[in-house]
């Protein structure tokens, strides 16, 4: 598409020899009112250089500047606005859009380049909680705009499928629990085993280290422990898959914590070689004091691996398997002292790519009633707040007398679409409280909002006498409800890209809301469906481009577009 920016930097460039013309773009803004243009280039830099006040500057430069392209030049306080020949603007914008279809506003970028995406990442035979929905679902979005952006991306769920509690779990298991239950009601059976044993260790201490003995006999390899936790781990994807079919996500690999048992020795060896291993008590760590974080602790006294040690054995094994241009991880932010730990432990051992390894933290949900704690057993199952979602959505369509067939597929798409969205409408890094009233509100920025704005759209194209195409007079929709939606489309791919370096969907988010409320009120305010065909075909090429534009921001964040609402 037309690069409007790059325009109007070239046309800067060429009486402003000062600057490079890189420079004058980064310079140029998007003024906070439409009455101010398009663009701005504020002259207060060129001050001093040319000992001029920046009015009188920009007064030179607008009398001088070639403004064939433009509509208008001004000089305001400094700023020279810029105004877009607007036809131009809209037909380049709905051109774009027609062609690229699906793909508008993805590009190349990224040239192949391989990008691993880390997310969800459960543990085993722990509920799948709310807590988790977060990386699940900022993840996937992640991933979606980096594979959108022509890169060559990995989805990896790094499961929860190692480590001490699974001694716990067999244990407590062997001590409480039956087969039949598990079958029954595995996640729930084993949460409560679990929550059992952490009651009973208050009282005999002597369980933690039966759990620990447990544990390690797993890692050698035992053959009853190891068929216990395979089944515990079985038991668990299916519950956990359930959840991602929900929600259309799906993983290149599924290698966990365990996957990485037999890689373990190679990777304390190395740290050895390079004298990073110290002993403390029996056991191996590293000293990470010169780097003001707290020593990571590498091998147990029994010679048992931990977390940390896991993901320095899997970042490697990522690093010569995929050979991985950048490694996200979407992890809570409350492990942002164990990712530092880790990055720098890589540093110290030599890999060059440390740097290529990024965390992506995000803030916790809570419920009304404080955070969620595995351990003392008072969760939500994310499956059950999908349900639950589905089914309330259902509940306010009926009432709302929506007259759909296909009410069931509907509300899957909305209900489950209204907690998608709700979760990538802020800034990840915030906190935020889980709350039934604004997932499900229906008015406001939410999913559903946008979802009906799409219906809304599609419903226009399918009532229309004319179809769409680009061959229309331009001059119909040049009006300000119009030309402002057409800008906010013109944004789009750029928003895309902001989305990707910020590692941030809501921006994604964000836009799309922006979108379906300048397509409202060009709704409310124009008439589409007019008589004169030359001006309803010129509005409609508008609504479509409308249309395709949510459709694409409502797929990067991994929600469905419904036709009919
Ligand atoms: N299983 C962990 C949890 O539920 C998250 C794993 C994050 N990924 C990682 N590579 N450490 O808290």
């Amino acid at each position: 598409m037309i690069d409007f920016k790059e325009q109007v930097a070239q046309v800067l460039a060429k009486e402003i020899d000062a600057l490079e013309q890189a420079e004058i773009k980064n310079l140029i803004e998007i003024p906070p009112k439409s009455e101010m243009g398009d663009y701005s280039f504020p002259c207060f830099r060129l001050a001093k250089t040319y000992k001029k006040a920046p009015v009188k500057i920009a007064d030179d430069i607008v009398a001088a500047i070639d403004k064939e392209l433009f509509e208008k030049v001004e000089n305001l306080n400094g700023y020279i606005n810029f105004f877009l020949d607007k036809k131009n603007v809209v037909k380049a914008v709905a051109e774009e859009v027609e062609e690229k279809k699906d793909r508008f506003g993805g590009s190349d970028l990224g040239n192949g380049k391989k990008v691993i995406v880390e997310y969800s990442s459960p543990n085993i035979a722990k509920p799948f909680h709310i807590g988790h929905i977060r990386s699940t679902v900022i993840g996937n979005s992640i991933y979606k705009i980096y594979d959108f952006l022509g890169y060559d991306t990995v989805r990896i769920n790094h499961l929860g499928d190692y480590g001490t509690q699974f001694g716990k779990m067999i244990v407590a298991y062997r001590k409480w629990g039956n087969e039949e239950e598990v079958r029954k009601a595995p996640i729930q059976t084993l949460l409560g085993l679990y929550v059992k044993f952490h009651e009973e260790a208050e009282e005999h201490p002597e369980l933690e280290d039966e759990a620990r003995e447990t544990f390690k006999k797993l890692e050698d390899g035992c053959e009853e422990e190891y068929k216990l936790w395979e089944w515990f781990r079985e038991e668990s994807l299916k519950e956990f898959s359930r959840v991602y079919d929900m929600l259309g996500i799906t993983f290149d690999s599924y290698a966990g914590e365990s996957f990485y048992s037999d890689k373990m020795d190679r990777i304390t060896d190395m740290m050895a070689e390079k004298g990073l291993l110290q002993e403390s008590q029996g056991a191996e760590i590293v000293d990470l004091s010169a780097y003001d974080m707290s020593p990571a602790l590498i091998r147990k006294k029994d010679g048992s691996t931990l977390y940390i040690t896991r993901d320095i054995a899997a970042a490697v094994y990522r690093k010569e398997h995929y050979n991985f241009d950048k490694n996200i991880y979407v992890v809570a932010a409350q492990q942002n002292l164990h990712f530092q730990q880790w990055f720098k432990i890589i540093e110290l051992m030599g890999f060059d790519w440390a740097d290529q390894c990024v965390h992506i933290p995000f803030g916790l949900v809570s419920l009304d009633d404080g955070t969620m704690s595995t351990r003392k057993g008072k969760v939500v199952f994310l499956e059950d707040v999908l349900n639950r979602a589905v089914e309330k959505t259902r509940e306010v369509m009926l009432e709302k007398n929506v007259g759909n067939e296909n009410i069931d597929e509907v509300s899957k798409q909305v209900g489950i679409g209204a907690v998608v969205f709700q979760e990538l409408s802020n800034n990840r890094i915030k906190d935020y409280t889980f709350s039934w009233d604004k997932v499900l509100n229906f008015d406001g920025e939410t999913g559903p909002y946008v979802q009906y704005t799409h219906a809304r759209a599609c419903s226009v194209l399918r009532k229309a006498q004319a179809g769409v195409t680009t061959d229309v007079d331009y001059s119909y929709i040049t009006t300000e409800t119009a030309y402002e939606l057409a800008k906010l489309i013109l944004r789009f791919p750029q928003v895309v890209i902001d989305a990707a370096n910020k590692y941030e969907p809501s921006v994604v988010t964000r836009h799309i809301i922006d979108v379906a409320q300048a397509f409202n009120k060009f709704y409310h305010d124009e008439h589409i469906i007019v008589e004169n065909m030359e001006e309803q075909k010129a509005k409609l090429l508008l609504v479509d481009a409308a249309r395709q534009t949510i459709a694409n921001g409502l797929y990067l964040l991994g929600m469905e577009a419904p036709e009919r609402m």
